[in-house]
């Protein structure tokens, strides 16, 4: 049975003007080359593209490209001297999303790095980059709480930092789950948690794509 919250999410993707070529292109492109569809749902990506641009960002961090999804939708909201990093650890799908980048008139905004976040992660100040205004943690889970530790490094007062899947069909806190990746969510939440340098919130969602939820976060 179609849950109800599907419908939902058609109504304002229609009435919201949520969607548009460009978006709808990506998703047509990443499920052509086979990337599973994990991408966020498309009234998230524009949830994250009104965030950073209430922020005001100029320099966006990503970690966890997929086929660029909600890169694009974060990029949008940069404005025109704006930069974003965006690390993606599978070669396949960071072409797919440099092509679906590059036809969404952001290639000159919006860099691709390859290989592990973790090796990605401690060469982004001799490329350049030192505090990023707006964080999205959205790539293999095991490493949320490596990823959230240099996160703090390349973050100053106000830093936004949102993380995906932290709800997992409610399996945060199911402590018998077989879910191998919750563990490593609740060691993240536990880090947020004890660390007095970040004021967060988390916002279960439902939407085309499940039951989940977002980690919301500004650095003090
Ligand atoms: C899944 C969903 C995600 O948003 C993600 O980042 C990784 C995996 C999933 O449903 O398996
Ligand atoms: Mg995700």
């Amino acid at each position: 049975m179609k849950d109800t919250w599907e419908d939902v999410d058609e109504y304002f993707d229609d009435k919201l003007h949520v969607s548009d070529e460009i978006t709808e292109s990506i998703l047509e492109k990443n499920e052509a080359n086979g990337l599973p569809a994990i991408e966020v749902a498309g009234a998230h990506g524009k949830m994250l593209y009104l965030m950073a641009k209430m922020k005001n960002a100029k320099t966006i961090l990503e970690i966890g490209t997929h086929g660029g999804f909600s890169s694009v939708w974060l990029g949008r909201a940069l404005s025109e001297d704006g930069q974003m990093a965006t690390l993606e650890f599978n070669a396949a799908h960071a072409d797919v999303a440099e092509e679906n980048i590059f036809n969404a008139g952001l290639a000159d905004k919006v860099k691709v790095y390859r290989g592990s976040a973790l090796d990605t992660l401690p060469s982004l100040m001799e490329k350049g980059y030192r505090h990023f205004d707006f964080v999205f943690i959205d790539a293999d889970k095991e490493n949320y709480p490596a990823y959230i530790r240099w996160v703090l490094e390349f973050s100053k007062t106000g830093t936004v930092i949102v993380a995906d899947n932290v709800v997992r069909n409610g399996r945060v806190v199911d402590d018998e789950t077989e879910e191998a990746q919750v563990p490593y969510i609740r060691e993240f939440i536990d880090i947020i948690s004890n660390d007095p340098r970040i004021e967060a919130t988390a916002l279960q969602t439902v939407s085309g794509k499940g039951y989940d939820g977002f980690l919301i976060g500004v650095v003090r």
